[in-house]
Formats: C-alpha cells, sequence, structure tokens
C-alpha cells in the first residue's frame, strides 16, 4: 500500500514538473490550468496524508517557505561583478582589441546574448538540489532570498544531474504583461505602481513573505554557470546548453559568433525586434566563449576582461535637467521629479518628469545640469530613462533625497523593504492637500469645477480644512473670493450638493483608506451599504468577501479604529455626506446579468473599461483572466492569449456582435 502511494507521489511530482517546464519555460503548455491544478491538489493531499513523503525537491514546496523577519546576509563565493558599458561599434571593437592584445591571438569565438533588464540572483544547488538563492548585493555581499527564488517556475527545485556544487547565474524579469497586471492591482487598490518592471522585480525578490512573492509571478533567465564541482565544462555556450537541459529557462537567442561582425549582425537583428519581445532588454552581452581565455583574461577591481555590455540607444527625446524638485504625495510619500528644459514628446511639450524614488535616482544618477533621455512610461507619464554620460557639466553633485519633508520639515521615515521614503505627518500641509485633491478627484468623488487651483484657493484662505468643511462653504464668502462672482459660487455649490449622494464605493475610495481602491471598495459597498455598517465590520466579516484578503480587511478595520478618521466619517455624515448602497448583495440577484463571469479582450468598438462598466453595471462580475468559472469570454479584434485560454477551457466565446445580442435579449441598453 505505501509502497503504491510513493509510487504515485513520485509520479505526480515528476508530471507536474514536466507541465512546469513546459509551460513556464518552453512556453508550450500541455493541459489546462485547471488539469495540473487537480494534479498539483492530488500531490498536496497525498504529503499532507503521508507527511514521511515529501522531499525537499517536490513542488509543492514551491510555496508555502514561512515568512522572515529579514534577510540573512550572505557572501559570494565569487563577487558578482558589473559589466563595462560600449555604445558603439568602436567601443566594441576596442574592448575586442584588448582581449586579443591580452591572449596574444583573437579568441577562439565568442558567445551574443540579450542583457535582459532585471536583476541578477545566484543560485546554488547542492547534490543537484536548489539550497541557496543570493541577490547580488553590493556584489560581495548578497541578500538570502531562498524561499523566494523557490516560487520561480522557470528555476528548477532539481536538477536531473547531481554533481556536488553548481552555481547557476541569471536575471530574474517581469514579463511586460505581468507586469502591467501587476500594476494596475496596486492602482486598484491605492497603491503606488512600480517604476518600471525592472524596479518590481528588484522589491518583489527582497519581499520577506514568499507567499506574496509567489504571487509577483517572477520570471528568470538563467545565464552563466561560474562554479560546477563534479562536472567539467570548457565554453561558455556548453555552459547555456547544459543549463537548458537541467531544464532552465536560458537567455532567449544566444548565438556563437566567429567574428566581431557576426557580433554587429546580432546587435542589429535583436535592436529591431526589441520592442515586441514581451520583455526589457536594455543590450546584447558579448562574452570570450572559452572558459580557459576567461581565466586567461581576469578582471579589473570592477569588471571582466571577458565580457562587454553593447547598450541599445535609449528611447525618447533628449533635454536637459533644470532642476530636481521633490513632492509629497497623498500618502506622504516623497518623489523626486526632474524639472526638464521643455521637449516635444510623443505630440506633448514636457517640462516635468518623474524620477520615482531614490533608488531609481541613484541608479540613473541623475543631477542637476545633466542632460537625458526622457520617454513616455505605459501609463504616459514621462520619465527619466537615461542619463547622457558624455552630456554633465563640471562640478555637479549626486542628488540626495532630503531628510526632512520638503512641506512641513518633519524627519522622514523609511518603511523596511519599501523604497519609498515617507512624511510621517499626517497633519502635513502636503499630505492635507493632496488627500484633499484625491477626495474630489475623478476618481473619488467626482466633483466637478474643483479642481487644484481652487482647493489651493480655499485652503489659503482657511475656508476649508478637510474634507467634511466643503460642506460648510456659503455663497457669500465664497463669492467674496479674488476671481469669484456669485455664479461660480452657485454652481460650486449646487455640485457639492448633487455629490452628497455619490455612490458608496466613490466615498470609500475618495477616503484614500490604504489598499481600498474601486474593487474592494465596489465589493464593500455592495455588502455593507453603509458607512456605519462597515465601521462596525471585524476582519473575520470583512474577508469572507470576495476579493477582499487579510491585507485589505485590516486596513478598513485599522482605517475606523483611528480617532481622526472615525472624526472625518462622522463629520461627513453630519453633514448628509452619507451615502447608501442601492444594489446591496439581495437586490443583486434581480439584476440581468447576476451570477455571470466575463472577462473582455481585444479590441472591440467601445473601450474595454467602457464595456466593463456596462456588465457590472447590469450585476455581472467582470475579472482580468479566464478560469473555469468564467462564464463568457468577449472578444474583439487581436484577443491574445484570453480567447486561446477560454478554448482551451471551454468557456463561452462572444463576439461583439454576440454580445449586443445578449443583452437586447436581457434588456440592457448597448
Ligand atoms: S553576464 C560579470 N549575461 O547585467 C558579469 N549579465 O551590467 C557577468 N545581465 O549584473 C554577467 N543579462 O544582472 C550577463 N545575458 C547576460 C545578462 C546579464 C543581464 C545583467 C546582470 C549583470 C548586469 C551587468
Amino acid at each position: 500500500m505505501k509502497k503504491d502511494v510513493k509510487a504515485r507521489a513520485e509520479w505526480l511530482r515528476r508530471e507536474i514538473r514536466r507541465h512546469e517546464h513546459l509551460y513556464y519555460v518552453l512556453a508550450r503548455p500541455e493541459v489546462s490550468d485547471y488539469a495540473f491544478d487537480t494534479l498539483m491538489a492530488e500531490l498536496r493531499t497525498l504529503e499532507e496524508a503521508h507527511p514521511d513523503l515529501v522531499t525537499l525537491d517536490s513542488p509543492t514546496r514551491r510555496v508555502g517557505g514561512a515568512p522572515v523577519d529579514e534577510l540573512p546576509q550572505v557572501r559570494h563565493a565569487t563577487p558578482m561583478l558589473s559589466l563595462d558599458n560600449s555604445y558603439n561599434e568602436g567601443e566594441l571593437e576596442e574592448w575586442y582589441s584588448r582581449a586579443t592584445r591580452v591572449l596574444g591571438r583573437k579568441p577562439d569565438g565568442l558567445v551574443a546574448e540579450l542583457k535582459i533588464d532585471g536583476v541578477s540572483l545566484a543560485i546554488t544547488y547542492e547534490r543537484g538540489v536548489l539550497a541557496r538563492a543570493v541577490t547580488r548585493g553590493n556584489g560581495e555581499v548578497g541578500d538570502e532570498v531562498t524561499g523566494n527564488a523557490r516560487t520561480i517556475r522557470a528555476l528548477p527545485l532539481a536538477l536531473p544531474e547531481k554533481p556536488a556544487v553548481v552555481e547557476v547565474r541569471g536575471e530574474v524579469y517581469l514579463p511586460h504583461e505581468v507586469f502591467s497586471t501587476l500594476n494596475r492591482a496596486r492602482r486598484d487598490e491605492g497603491e503606488e505602481p512600480f517604476a518600471n518592471p525592472r524596479n518590481a522585480a528588484a522589491g518583489s525578490i527582497r519581499l520577506l513573505d514568499p507567499r506574496e512573492c509567489a504571487r509577483r509571478r517572477l520570471a528568470f533567465f538563467a545565464y552563466q554557470i561560474p562554479r560546477v564541482v563534479g562536472t567539467s565544462l570548457e565554453r561558455h555556450s556548453d555552459g547555456l546548453e547544459r543549463l537548458s537541459g537541467w531544464g532552465f529557462a536560458v537567455n532567449p537567442g544566444w548565438r556563437r559568433c566567429t567574428s566581431l561582425a557576426q557580433v554587429h549582425a546580432f546587435i542589429g537583428e535583436w535592436g529591431g525586434k526589441r520592442s515586441r519581445l514581451g520583455f526589457d532588454i536594455d543590450g546584447v552581452v558579448v562574452k570570450v566563449d572559452s572558459l580557459e581565455e576567461q581565466r586567461l583574461l581576469g578582471s579589473t577591481a570592477k569588471f571582466p576582461r571577458w565580457a562587454v555590455a553593447y547598450k541599445y540607444p535609449p528611447e525618447g527625446e533628449r533635454t536637459r535637467v533644470a532642476g530636481i524638485v521633490v513632492q509629497v504625495g497623498r500618502t506622504g510619500t516623497l518623489t523626486p521629479v526632474a524639472d526638464l528644459e521643455p521637449v516635444l514628446l510623443a505630440g506633448s511639450t514636457v517640462s516635468r518628469a518623474t524620477l520615482h524614488n531614490a533608488d531609481e535616482v541613484a541608479r540613473l544618477d541623475v543631477r542637476v545640469g545633466d542632460t537625458v533621455w526622457v520617454a513616455k512610461g505605459g501609463d504616459v507619464i514621462p520619465k527619466v530613462v537615461a542619463v547622457d554620460p558624455a552630456g554633465r557639466p563640471e562640478g555637479t553633485r549626486p542628488f540626495r533625497m532630503p531628510e526632512r519633508c520638503p512641506e512641513c520639515q518633519t524627519p522622514v521615515v523609511r518603511e523596511p523593504g519599501e523604497v519609498a521614503v515617507r512624511c510621517p505627518n499626517r497633519a502635513c500641509p502636503a499630505v492635507r492637500r493632496q488627500g484633499l485633491f484625491h477626495f474630489v478627484s475623478r476618481s473619488g468623488m467626482d466633483i466637478e469645477g474643483l479642481g487644484r487651483r481652487l482647493i489651493e484657493q480655499l485652503l489659503d484662505a482657511g475656508m476649508i480644512s478637510d474634507a467634511a468643511s466643503l460642506w460648510d462653504l456659503d455663497p457669500e464668502s465664497l463669492a467674496g473670493l479674488p476671481q469669484w462672482g456669485g455664479k461660480s459660487a452657485s454652481n460650486l455649490l449646487s455640485q457639492l450638493e448633487a455629490a452628497r449622494t455619490r455612490p458608496l464605493w466613490r466615498l470609500l475610495v475618495a477616503l484614500g483608506i490604504r489598499h481600498v481602491g474601486e474593487k474592494a471598495a465596489k465589493v464593500l459597498a455592495a455588502r455593507f451599504g453603509s458607512l456605519e455598517a462597515l465601521a462596525r465590520a471585524r476582519e473575520e466579516t470583512l474577508q469572507q468577501e470576495e476579493g477582499v484578503g487579510p491585507t485589505i480587511a485590516a486596513s478598513v478595520v485599522a482605517y475606523f479604529a483611528d480617532s481622526e478618521n472615525a472624526g472625518l466619517v462622522r463629520r461627513l455624515r453630519q453633514r448628509g455626506v452619507d451615502p447608501r448602497e442601492e444594489g446591496s448583495t439581495e437586490a443583486e440577484g434581480t439584476r440581468p446579468l447576476a451570477g455571470k463571469t466575463f472577462v473582455v479582450t481585444g479590441t472591440l468598438s467601445r473601450s474595454r473599461e467602457q464595456v466593463g462598466a456596462l456588465l457590472e453595471a447590469s450585476g455581472a462580475k467582470v475579472t482580468e483572466s479566464v478560469s473555469r468559472k468564467t462564464s463568457f469570454v468577449v472578444a474583439g479584434a487581436d484577443p491574445g492569449s484570453k480567447l486561446a485560454r477560454a478554448r482551451e477551457l471551454g468557456v463561452k466565446v462572444l463576439d461583439e456582435a454576440g454580445l449586443k445580442k445578449m443583452l437586447k435579449a436581457k434588456g440592457v441598453k448597448w
């Protein structure tokens, strides 16, 4: 009996590993997510019933590592150096000539690889089992992140061969698709989105809780075996082949080249395909192939002489940084922003660009007076993408984040594991001002005619102090403001009047409760129906709602437990800002699309947001990813992987015409 169980567990593990490899490394899945989850569930049940059968490298062990208080520091067996950069053919030729001079002959072959824009990671396997993963850190000592590394499905937990020790190095990165899903979710939760995929990968691999890291769906490309005991390698290219054979996702498209001309051709080819890769690269790495020659060439203090990076020219336009200012956001986060000499960028003039956070400024080393490239990010916010080292005037100094809030002089704080620096003073005028901007904004209470300028004017005149005080404004004092007349005053007052009955979810978003964005606010509003009921709810009750996890639940409870927040809520209610949700859970059942779940993909004649809002208004649930629970996938032009997934799972697919027909039958107006 026991023998059968053991054999079944072994078979399940083999099968699961094979599917992980097909899915995450070869991008060629053979079975549906559902079939995969079923195998995993069976293995988990078996292992729970027979704990003695659990092996260190079981796929069930990918998640489940306990959270740690801090990341232990580990010294690298060989330092993790960085690469010298070259920006044109001439500089690449200089590197090649130097290598030729040191060797006394031309290198016996080169390897050209993509330079993945992520963060490097060193993983040690002992007797074939993943034993330790360490970040680059300062190159000598890094942070141990083994629990997090185990969650990366493109990293095998065990190797088919069992050399005594192998170290594998590579790049942890986030594919564009995963990055945008992650940032969308962060925005929905009122969290600061990540600056770019590299930043997101860097933050995720250093998380203290592996379960949280697992949700980030990090990817990995292996690019080097710096150490192997128990088997031998002669060439770097053999190493890459060995890595593929062991089941790693290997830096794609790598090529053995016998001349620099072939390297240039490689650079040209991938430069053309760069924007369609689905992940960020910032150049090409050229390496001497023979490991013996690599040893002969050795390293300088900073860089190996056997490899060099060719950097693609940055995207965007060039301009000069006139100054760097620090803005304080609604949650107190300090954001450095570059003041630029105005430049025309994709159709509009840009004079400011975000530098995101202190880490990003340090990485770019942007200084006042520098010539930089600015580009529009995915979210259309302009950002500084690179500094032109040749354009730096003399006497510049590195930029340092202030140690005190620029607005209220309170010393700033940096929470462990966070990149952001914050002003902790809740009475900080900047925090209050930004909070009010958010309250009235289109994503919050949507009070038309109450823009930033006006809020500032009202604050300066001492006429408002918090959101509730907006409803204390009276026509006489408003009309007395410079450039104000009776008409604009009464317009504003009627806008405020109308805002009293905004849906509850809007008020919840407007209050700025951490982690409560539109999605969570809608769920909470539908379930609890009023501020009063929500304020009374306990964490366990909140968590029973779909999409409300421990983080959101704790944040909601903490918000209402705070006396200042409770005071604001009380003052709002006293002023009649106390919306009730009509479509409570019970009423929901009678709406035409109640109980149906939709996924909208591809290009339709209206934006996906509009179609989603229409469906939600009719009682349907709209989600991002297709699962067996999805009732319909609405597919427009160029639908991509979601349509494929729908077909695979047998989920019903509607085109636009089909959707319109269905809506018509249900009495919903398109
Ligand atoms: S080889 C001695 N190969 O680029 C350094 N690095 O600027 C050997 N990187 O720290 C590194 N793709 O994080 C190598 N195909 C690739 C790479 C790569 C990205 C990163 C790596 C390294 C940084 C150096």
